[in-house]
């Protein structure tokens, strides 16, 4: 049988060279040792998890020359920094006359596919949240130039952020780059395809009996379409505001903070009668305390997670500010948080983040740090004092260690 497997791979990744290619993918189950059941969703394609030194990668067979453009629009996104599977190459293959081609992306650590958010009822709380997420990641698409072509649950994976849901795009296929702007039609049409999708996902899960009856399932979509146009509006709505009303800007560019966009632009211009300005900013991407934490500490957390640790290291800096009756710079207190607060929290927690990933329940070390935050303010509220960080980290193992599958 002639075999050809030809791979094109980023630096750093192994080859990938002693996996059965000659066989298709679906054959591979009694053929590879590298092989791992992970949670997943639905796909027309064949889709396997293999691992190399404890890092877990997804092959996905394609049809010839589809996996290189596939590959292709996921590197595009994460130039524009798309919270997106991370690509690491493509093949093309060949066995006998068939020829194909696979793409091969990092698995997403700590990835929920929809379908367990769903099927699980005390992951509930998480629904409203998937919705948020959703509704984000298009408009960080459209923001980007993006059209997607193929929203759906299934092509979406979710990871907890700070109580929170943040969403990853797992499958490029039909996407297609428009940068710098998107034509409100290709918005439009995105939303449509989103609507029908979500329809077509929620009612497969209705019928295999998963959904719980009270789940509306036809306003689903709406909804995310609602969010979306919401948030859209915050974004790129002109504000309108007199010259006495400058802190206006400050406050708009907050709020995009607080949403986690990065304010590239701000255009600020008086009408010809010179009473009104007129305010318009520009956002880069929705990573903006991510950024900051990253510079300061070198933590990587998800966007909410970082808001979190943030304001936490802003905490610090008026504590320590008044404590020595002088300005603290804010990089003396993230050195000062790192090392007083998240390391030491960290290292008590290590027992439980390294207990073995068999759950929904995540074993991501900043997640568990804000669990730990939310923990401590509860204690803190019932004990009417702060308790502090490493006497609820104690409680929270002796609580939940145990119970934690
Ligand atoms: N890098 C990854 N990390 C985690 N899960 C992944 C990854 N790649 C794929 N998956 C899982 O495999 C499933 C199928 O992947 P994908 O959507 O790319 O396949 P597909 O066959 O192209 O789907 P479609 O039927 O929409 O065309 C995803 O829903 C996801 O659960
Ligand atoms: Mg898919």
């Amino acid at each position: 049988m002639t075999q050809l497997f030809q791979p094109t791979l980023r630096p750093g990744y192994p080859d990938f060279n002693d996996l059965p290619w000659a066989y298709p993918l679906d054959d591979w189950p009694e053929r590879c040792t590298r092989l791992e059941e992970v949670q997943r969703g639905l796909s027309r394609h064949p889709v396997v998890f293999v691992v190399y030194d404890g890092t877990l990668y997804a092959i996905k067979e394609l049809p010839p020359g589809v996996a290189q453009a596939e590959y292709q629009l996921l590197c595009e996104m994460e130039t524009r920094r798309i919270s997106c599977v991370t690509p690491v190459g493509y093949a093309r293959l060949r066995s006998g006359k068939d020829e194909a081609s696979a793409l091969i992306t990092r698995y997403l650590e700590g990835s929920l596919p929809y379908r367990s958010l769903f099927m699980r009822s005390h992951l509930d709380r998480y629904r409203d949240h998937l919705l948020d997420a959703m509704a984000g990641m298009l408009v960080q698409l459209h923001l980007a130039g993006i059209y997607w072509g193929d929203c759906s649950l299934s092509n979406t994976l979710f990871r907890r952020d700070a109580g929170v849901l943040q969403a990853y795009l797992v499958d490029a296929e039909t996407a297609e780059v428009h940068a710098p702007h998107l034509e409100p039609m290709l918005r439009y049409h995105d939303l449509q395809i989103m609507e029908e999708n979500v329809t077509g996902d929620l009612t497969d899960l209705a019928t295999l009996g998963y959904l719980s009856d009270n789940l509306p399932i036809h306003e689903t979509g709406e909804s995310i379409r609602q969010r979306y146009r919401n948030l859209w509006e915050q974004i790129t709505r002109e504000d309108v505001f007199g010259p006495e009303e400058r802190y206006r800007i400050q406050e708009r560019i907050r709020a995009l903070n607080t949403l986690g966009f990065s304010v590239r632009e701000v255009e600020v211009h008086e009408d010809p009668e010179g009473e009104k300005l007129h305010l318009r900013v520009f956002v880069t991407d929705r990573n903006f305390y991510r950024d900051r934490l990253l510079e300061l500490t070198g933590v990587e957390a998800e966007e909410m997670q970082a808001r979190l640790m943030f304001n936490e290291i802003q905490e610090v800096k008026a504590y320590l500010s008044q404590a020595q009756n002088r300005s603290i710079p804010f990089s003396v207190a993230a050195y000062h948080w790192l090392e007083d607060l998240y390391q030491p929290v960290i290292q008590r927690m290590q027992p439980l983040l390294e207990q073995a990933q068999t759950s929904e329940t995540s074993r991501d070390p900043a997640e568990l740090y804000c669990q730990i935050l939310e923990h401590k303010w509860f204690l803190s509220e019932r004990a009417q004092r702060d308790v502090g960080h490493l006497a609820a980290a104690d409680d929270y193992i002796q609580k939940f260690g145990a119970t934690i599958r």
